[in-house]
């Protein structure tokens, strides 16, 4: 944070905005790389975190895929020019047309549900496709983010994977591959090779494997005392299982939060310091409708007053200008705040200016790339 010229920043564009660090994306993606260097690894961006146009070319520049969930965010994808075999389409109870169009466009698409199959019969035959299997095991970590249990709408229960066997068959075409997914930000690395030990079982029953797709998962700091997940004992879990396995096969992985999370800072300034009965309000020119994850998922994302560094600790609400309950932070200290102080939420790369929403007719911020030194409107 310390490197990035806010306050230059603020007086060209204003705020609210978005500012992205570019190398913290390089360095991240670096770090991914080296800690499976021992593993053929693929990794496919999740674009949903974060889709603009510059980050996708920054992700294409450093060799990697894309993992996309609508045919919008595939046909983005091309635009920047990943090819087909870049990207998995991994989408969550999406059309049957959806599904079509990404198998005619020969993206490599992974398949959520079996009742999929009789629907897309003939226009599967010839084809290589990957299913996205829910183990059905609860492995830990958050359950609100939690997307391989017994309750989960995602991906196919793997009952009916011998199903699948016969389907394959009956339509003529072939599971090349098979995704798990178990949720996002896990904090405890045992939970994620718990979920690799369940995934890896259900490798047996397809004989013509390419690839296995294990997801994300991958937890950043949002703390200053959080830590981020343990890269290196989850690649040698996932190496010991290939070997175990007697599997020869590329893994994929889908970050999307891990890559751009904490590259990304919401800059807002204060509209006013409001008194209630008991606290304190300070009243951002932002929303929810910017960073939904405090109100969503009870996100806690740091805040810095940047105007007022050396100000007295006081206690706030940190809230924005929607018409809703609005919460960034309840009861937190920070540096004594102003009508007119910049304030910026840290963390807010992913998850952020892409579940945006112009709610209120509140325009949705712009968004700045700052890479090599140059700042970038994106
Ligand atoms: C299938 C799939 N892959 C990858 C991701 C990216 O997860 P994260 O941003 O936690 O890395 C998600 C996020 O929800 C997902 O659903």
């Amino acid at each position: 944070m310390k490197n990035i010229p806010f306050k230059q920043i603020v007086d060209k564009f204003g705020t609210p905005l978005y500012v992205y660090h570019g190398e913290h994306i390089e360095k991240q993606y670096a770090k991914l790389k080296e800690a499976f260097k021992e593993i053929d690894l693929r990794i496919h961006y999740a674009m949903k975190a974060n889709e603009n146009i510059e980050i996708l070319k920054i992700i294409k520049n450093l060799g990697g895929g894309i993992d996309a969930v609508s045919t919008n965010e595939v046909d983005r994808a091309f635009g920047v020019g990943f090819k087909p075999e870049d990207i998995v389409f991994t989408p969550s109870c999406a059309s049957v047309s959806e599904i079509i169009y990404a198998l005619d466009k020969k993206v490599n698409v992974h398949i959520g549900a079996i009742e999929y199959f009789p629907l897309l019969g003939n226009k599967l035959k010839g084809k290589k496709i990957g299913l996205r299997i829910n183990p059905g095991v609860s492995i830990g970590g958050n359950q609100k983010i939690a997307t391989s249990h017994s309750d989960s709408k995602f991906g196919i229960p793997v009952i009916f994977l011998e199903k699948i066997k016969k389907y394959q068959k009956e339509y003529g075409f072939v599971v090349n591959s098979l995704h798990v997914h178990a949720g996002s930000n896990i904090s405890n690395v045992e939970d994620l090779k718990n979920s690799i030990d369940n995934f890896f079982k259900y490798t047996t029953i397809f004989d013509n494997l390419e690839y296995l797709d294990v997801g994300s998962g991958l937890k950043i700091k949002y703390k200053e005392d959080d830590k981020e997940i343990d890269l290196e004992s989850y690649a040698a879990h996932i190496k010991s299982k290939l070997k175990e396995y007697k599997l020869n096969l590329k893994i994929k992985i889908e970050p999307g939060k891990f890559l751009v999370g904490n590259s990304g800072y919401l800059v807002t300034t204060v509209n006013i310091i409001k008194q209630g009965y008991k606290k304190t309000f300070a009243g951002l020119n932002s929303g929810f409708n910017h960073l939904i994850r405090p109100m969503y998922y009870e996100a806690y994302h740091e805040i810095v007053n940047i105007s007022n560094p050396g100000g007295k600790l006081k206690k706030y609400d940190i809230v924005g200008q929607l018409c809703e309950e609005d919460t960034f932070a309840y009861n937190r200290k920070i540096n004594e705040l102003r009508i007119g102080d910049i304030v910026i939420i840290k963390s807010a790369g992913a998850y952020a200016a892409s579940m945006s929403m112009d709610y209120n007719l509140r325009a949705k911020p712009k968004e700045i790339l700052f890479k090599n030194g140059k700042l970038y409107l994106m």
